[in-house]
């Protein structure tokens, strides 16, 4: 019965290759917790990722590479508990994806094993396409990741805009060939994007990569504003509410409240 359910509700790798031929547009998003992966999934959001990024947005760290894999678990189980249609992908932290495959079929089973997730996400291209391949083989979907790879921060030296051509078309051949159900283009110059959405049959998920790519993800707390300084504008992203500015005010009633005396009034207190 239960295998009935998953096969019935939750999105599947071959269902998400389907939507590139029917031309419908994939919608991604962050999620870290389980309410915000019951609003995201209750909102017809197609792919909950309890991505890496864990280590900017909510640990407050520079990068991603400081988060682990028991990190990772912990919160993908969460969101994975949650969502009852969208698929959850789950990142493979550093450096799983760089030590070889041993190592990433590890963290793969592990993920799997330990959470309700339907995927792991792979940051790399030709290079690590073996490791990719031998997560398939082994029954761990993949999501791959190519263009700008934050886990090799230390490497580039910053976030910047990929206009390697040939590498990048060599990256998402070579994933897709390994059996990657579809790939992350992460900060690509546009028409690039558009070149590589062209040149491949899985679909592409874009992020800060224009408008020509299969679907699209973004990180939530920076939709929604909800970030530990007041927002700051990224180019990339479109914020739709302001959640530090929304969230400050409530908490600021509520402190003068307290300790005005005003709250709680008899109709909060029980008789
Ligand atoms: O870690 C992350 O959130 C990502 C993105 C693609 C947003 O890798």
């Amino acid at each position: 019965m239960a295998y009935a359910a998953i096969a019935m509700l939750q999105l599947t790798p071959p269902k998400i290759r389907d939507f590139k031929k029917q031309g419908r547009k994939i919608v991604a998003l962050t999620a870290y917790d389980y309410p915000s992966a019951k609003i995201l999934d209750a909102m017809g959001v197609d792919l909950l990722l309890v991505g890496d990024s864990l280590g900017n947005v909510v640990q407050g760290k520079p990068t991603t590479l400081s988060v682990t894999l028991e990190q990772i678990i912990y919160h993908s189980e969460m969101v994975a508990r949650a969502a009852q249609n969208a698929m959850v992908v789950v990142d493979m932290p550093f450096p799983y994806c760089q030590l070889g495959k041993d190592e990433a079929l590890f963290a793969g089973a592990k993920i799997l094993k330990e959470t309700l997730a339907g995927a792991v996400k792979f940051e790399g291209g030709e290079h690590r396409a073996k490791s990719i391949a031998a997560l398939v083989e082994a029954g761990i979907p993949v999501l791959a990741h190519c263009g700008l790879r934050p886990q090799e921060i230390r490497q580039t030296g910053g976030y910047f805009v990929q206009r390697q051509k040939d590498q990048l078309l060599r990256d998402i051949r070579a994933v897709e060939q390994a059996g990657a159900f579809a790939v992350v283009l992460e900060c690509l110059e546009m028409e690039l994007a558009k070149i590589a959405t062209q040149a491949v049959s899985i679909p592409t998920i874009g992020i800060g990569s224009g408008p020509y790519c299969d679907g699209q993800i973004l990180v939530l707390h920076d939709i929604i504003g909800y970030t530990a300084e007041p927002t700051v504008s990224l180019r990339h992203v479109k914020q739709y509410v302001d959640l530090h500015a929304v969230m400050s005010n409530a908490v600021q009633q509520y402190v003068e409240e307290v300790q005005s005396g005003k709250f709680p009034a008899e109709e909060h207190s029980f008789r």
